[in-house]
């Protein structure tokens, strides 16, 4: 099991989520951590800010510090393709559906975002458990919500399916009186399916949970649009039992500050300047920290 711990840099576009991810997971880094630093952003910035090129495998930066930049596409495919599988074994009988030539439609269904960013999630913290942090930089609010609400929502739907599988199971040995061997098995296979399911969405929903293993670090700017998406994603976290662990309050400036929001008082707030100087590679990223290193000791 992993016992990296998982923070996730929330925020509205342009407040800095990006930068303040990659500040931390340097800072991190230095202090001895070993860290990666995931975009799981489909418009990766990571590359930007350290000058490099970055790919799904992960990549050196410092001799702690790694990237990699999720290629959401690669993982739409993996989803559907499992899908497919899952559809050929629990149901041989019926042709197999052809995922190939539906492809170009169906990558663009509802809901396919979230599952590919689950499952790269998932595989992350898979592959890198002996990691002591995973840093992940986040998509837009929309895709970053319905990221976390995931497993809430199958949760719910498993629940629908296993009564409902029931009942179909029922009604059909009242019908058929005779238990045929074949469908019997059958018949086990889904419902282990969905426990198994179950089983896996209840990990992933205890794991964003417990602040042990997830902090969340919300991003803003001393701007009122900022504030307001902050509040919003608050909300929505507080719904799904999820605790904010620490507000950013970035490229404050003389005379602007964050306004004073009840929601937010019981959560540590950590301020971080305007940069005179861009925040771009390695070295001005250092210096930066160098320049407020207690606003960077507070991220811990
Ligand atoms: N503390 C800061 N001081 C000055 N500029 C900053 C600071 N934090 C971020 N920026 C700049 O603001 C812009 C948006 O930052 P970015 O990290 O890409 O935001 P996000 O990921 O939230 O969209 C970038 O040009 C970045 O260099
Ligand atoms: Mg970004």
């Amino acid at each position: 099991m992993s016992r990296a711990t998982n923070i996730f840099f929330m925020g509205k576009g342009g407040v800095g989520k990006s930068t303040s991810a990659a500040l931390h997971s340097l800072f991190l880094a230095g202090k001895g951590y070993r860290v990666i630093l995931v975009s799981l952003d489909p418009a990766h910035n990571q590359c930007d800010i350290f000058e490099r090129r970055f790919s799904d495998k992960p990549c050196k930066v410092t001799s702690n510090l790694f990237v990699i930049e999720v290629d959401q596409e690669r993982w739409i495919k993996t989803y559907l393709k499992d899908v497919q599988q899952q559809i050929n074994k629990a149901y041989a009988y019926l042709t197999a559906f052809n995922l190939e030539s539906h492809f170009k439609v169906i990558k663009h269904s509802p809901g396919l975002e979230e599952y590919a960013v689950l499952l790269a999630y998932k595989h992350i913290r898979n592959v890198y458990a002996d990691f002591d942090f995973l840093v992940f930089d986040m998509p837009p609010t929309a895709l970053s919500l319905k990221f976390f609400s995931l497993p809430s929502l199958s949760l719910i739907w498993l629940d629908h399916l296993l009564n409902l599988r029931r009942e179909i199971i029922k009604k059909r040995d009242l019908i058929t009186k005779i238990k045929l061997i074949k469908k019997e098995y059958e018949r086990d296979k889904l419902l282990n399916k969905i426990n198994e399911q179950q089983q896996d969405y209840q990990y992933l929903k205890k794991g964003f949970e417990t602040m042990d293993m997830t902090r969340i670090h919300l991003v803003l700017n001393p701007d009122k649009l900022a504030h307001a998406e902050s509040v919003r994603i608050l909300d929505r976290l507080v719904e799904l039992d999820i605790k904010v662990s620490r507000i950013i309050c970035n490229k404050l400036q003389a005379g602007l500050s964050c306004a004073k929001i009840k929601k937010f008082e019981e959560i540590p707030q950590i301020n971080f300047p305007a940069s005179l100087i861009p925040l771009i590679g390695i070295n001005a990223l250092r210096q930066f920290l160098k320049e407020n290193s207690n606003a960077a000791t507070k991220q811990l």
